[in-house]
């Protein structure tokens, strides 16, 4: 028989970390709405045009994406990332403005797996199209910092850029060609490499050799026109009004193509420097318009789940918890009443497991240990003559009691 096995950079999430996923996405779910966010939902699959918006000559477009032909013929691909699909969905449905969403979900990207970085991973995703004032921004950022605050993190730092309007930015990357050109052979062979492409890549390099040679460029404040030097200015004031601590960071280039203006990083504190990047975003203003929407500015954030879960391991915040039970119900006679008081208990809103195939009672004593519920219900051939049941509680001590079967709900509720 073959023995098969996850794909690389896939993994399964087994119990209870799972759960705890579903809490992470609660969790993040209060944060977005209280601050006024609805959940939205995109297909996993696009046709694999929309994520050229993310950028040609990134690495996620160029060789990371899942694409391939479906059986219509039709070119598509696995969503490396929620903001290109969030675009097109809001040039094809035209929603009031501002929208505020978030979404949560896998992304798929072809990279080389490690700790922290896998082929799918998680993503919860935040994003306001509509608005370019600069306390939109603002905002966004203290959204994913109070929801990092609230996860309990101590060490996540914030890190913010602008990387001005596209002209400047523009100018910016023709400056950084020239630089990089004029240094070459000071530079890796990565980086030589991504030279080509992307000038503005080469200030990502996280090689030793590069570092000097970076330190060194060109820095896009030089080249803020009047307009993006006063947003990024509002931003910032509005970040210092909310107290909110952070870094100007001139040299944070994000590994998308479609940013203009505001960008920022949540950086971890325990993490490889590769990964510490548990999350990011910034402005894409023109990427509705590349999809054929009206001309709409946008801002917004995604988080790693993978890697903030990691980090919360680290710091010792968030646990997974295994799941609490109310009662175990231990059953003697064969098992069809254990069926029938479980699921009324359940109905009456407790949380319910039972031992099958008619076990010991010793047997499923152990079993009731060991699922951690604070009470057993017991029933043996004596209490099914007399329509009672033994209620044991198992955690916080106390004796036992007999109790009517039509009364077994209340008792344990209270
Ligand atoms: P991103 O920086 O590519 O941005 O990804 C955001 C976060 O997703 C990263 O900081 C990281 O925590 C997580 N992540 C990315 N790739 C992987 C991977 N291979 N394995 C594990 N975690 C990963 C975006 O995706 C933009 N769409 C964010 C955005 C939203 N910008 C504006 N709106």
């Amino acid at each position: 028989m073959p023995q098969f096995q996850t794909s690389p950079g896939m993994r399964d999430i087994l119990p209870p970390d799972a759960d705890r996923w579903r809490r992470f996405v609660a969790a993040f779910a209060d944060v977005a709405a209280a601050a006024g966010y609805a959940a939205l939902a995109t297909p996993l699959m696009e046709d694999a045009g929309v994520f050229a918006g993310v950028g040609e000559a990134t690495d996620i477009v160029q060789k990371e994406m899942y694409r391939f032909t479906d059986n219509g013929g039709r070119d598509v691909a696995l969503r490396p990332e929620f903001t290109a699909g969030v675009c097109r969905s809001f040039a094809q449905q035209r929603p009031v403005t501002p929208w505020k969403v978030w979404l949560a979900g896998s992304n798929f990207r072809y990279e080389k797996p490690q700790r922290g970085r896998y082929r799918q991973f998680d993503q919860i995703d935040l994003e306001v199209l509509g608005s370019d004032d600069p306390f939109v921004d603002a905002e966004v950022v203290a959204v994913g910092w109070r929801f990092f605050q609230q996860l309990g993190l101590q060490q996540v730092t914030l890190l913010i850029n602008s990387l001005g309007e596209p002209a400047e930015r523009a100018a910016f990357n023709d400056a950084l060609r020239d630089y990089f050109t004029a240094n070459i052979d000071a530079l890796s062979e990565d980086s030589r490499a991504t030279l080509a492409r992307n000038p503005l890549r080469v200030l990502d390099s996280k090689r030793r050799e590069d570092a000097p040679v970076i330190a060194g460029a060109p820095t896009i404040a030089d080249f803020y026109g009047e307009e993006s030097a006063a947003h990024f200015a509002s931003v910032l004031a509005g970040l210092d009004r909310l107290g909110i601590p952070y870094t100007v960071s001139p040299r944070l280039v994000r590994g998308l193509d479609y940013y203009v203006r505001t960008t920022f990083e949540f950086a971890g504190g325990t993490l490889d420097s590769a990964q510490n990047a548990l999350g990011g975003g910034g402005r894409y203003d023109g990427l509705v318009e590349a999809l054929g929407g009206p001309a709409t500015p946008g801002i917004g954030f995604a988080i790693g789940v993978d890697r903030t879960l990691i980090a919360c391991d680290d710091e010792g915040v968030f646990p997974a918890d295994p799941l609490e039970l109310d009662v175990f119900v231990v059953d003697t006679t064969g098992g069809l009443e254990a069926l029938a008081i479980s699921e009324e208990l359940r109905a009456a809103g407790l949380r319910v497991d039972r031992a099958f195939d008619n076990r010991s009672m010793k047997s499923q004593m152990k079993a009731a240990d060991r699922s951690g519920a604070r009470f057993a219900v017991i029933v043996g051939s004596d209490e099914l003559a007399a329509g009672t049941a033994v209620v044991r509680p198992m955690r916080d001590g106390g004796d036992q009691s007999v109790v009517a079967r039509a009364d077994l709900a209340a008792a344990l509720q209270s």
